[in-house]
């Protein structure tokens, strides 16, 4: 069956991003000329999505309001580009009551993902290129729920979700099991999981059973473990870049690098950073 939809859960707290997401969401945060929900829902787009369920919770409006059709009189080429998406995308939102937990959140899309496969995509996180469109095609091949992973090092284990694995082909993995945020020690793997997922209908079921894990939060890796245990499940290595903009070096990383990548910014942002070069020697 074709990955139809997409799911972005955006209703976290954003505490290490306070005090930027004290009054905004962090899924509002820019990165050079769009804010990251943005990134998010174009990837989903150019992955070929057409129906997209954004999770979002308490002071979160401004995520709603953004993906309004704008009638400002102005217009420039990036909210032609939005506007062309939105002409072309149904969005709909639905509000997380309780911020329990990434697993909570994704419960919230059962009635709107049926009994489907589908993308999840992590709200605060840009992925280039875009990891979904890669993860779709390889759904085609296996047909069954798959997770991108990214290496990590190995003393940043204990960050992330691990999954313990073994090779099949180029790049995809079959998945023997997952732990969220192992000890150095503990750590199967420096496998990470980074925010982007195709999961069959499988695990919701798998996520009514989750009992609150680390943090008393329904942790999704704790579900994804059960899922594991009924449906084969299949990691695949992205190699291009991820940012997570949850945190604050990630973000300003994305920023600068994006930068340098943009047609109009880079020359200028260029100059700017060797003319920071000369005083860093010094
Ligand atoms: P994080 O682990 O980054 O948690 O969530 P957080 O609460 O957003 O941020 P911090 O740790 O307080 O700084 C990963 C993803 O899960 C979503 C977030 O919006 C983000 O996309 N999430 C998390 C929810 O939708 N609901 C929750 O209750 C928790």
């Amino acid at each position: 069956m074709k990955v139809r939809k997409a799911v972005i859960p955006a209703a976290g707290y954003g505490t290490r991003m306070l005090p930027i997401t004290k009054a905004q969401p962090k899924e509002m945060v820019p990165v050079v000329h769009k804010p990251v929900i943005q990134y998010v829902v174009e990837e989903a787009y150019y992955s070929g999505i057409r129906e997209i369920l954004i999770i979002t919770g308490k002071h979160k409006r401004a995520i709603e309001d953004h993906f309004d059709r704008s009638d400002l009189p102005k217009r420039d080429k990036y909210m032609e580009e939005l506007d062309k998406i939105l002409s072309d995308v149904n969005i709909y939102f639905v509000r997380q009551r309780e911020q329990k937990g990434l697993g909570d959140a994704v419960r919230y899309a059962e009635a709107f993902v049926d009994d489907e496969p589908f993308a999840l995509l992590l709200g605060d996180t840009i992925t280039l290129p875009p990891c979904t469109k890669e993860l779709i095609e390889v759904y085609r091949q296996y047909k069954t729920s798959i997770i991108a992973v990214e290496e990590v090092p190995k003393d940043k284990v204990s960050l992330y979700g691990i999954v313990a694995c073994k090779p099949i082909e180029d790049s995809v993995y079959l998945i023997e099991d997952l732990v969220e945020k192992p000890s150095i020690e503990e750590a199967p793997s420096n496998l990470a999981i980074l925010g982007r997922y195709i999961l069959t209908p499988g695990i919701f079921e798998c996520l009514k059973e989750t009992k609150p894990g680390r943090g008393g939060e329904i942790q999704l890796t704790d579900a994804m473990r059960l899922l594991n245990k009924r449906e084969k499940m299949y990691a695949y290595l992205f190699k291009g870049k991820r940012y997570d903009i949850g945190n604050k070096v990630d973000w300003l990383k994305a920023n600068i690098e994006l930068a340098l990548e943009d047609g109009e910014l880079a020359g200028e942002i260029k100059n700017y950073i060797r003319s920071l070069e000369v005083s860093l020697r010094t």
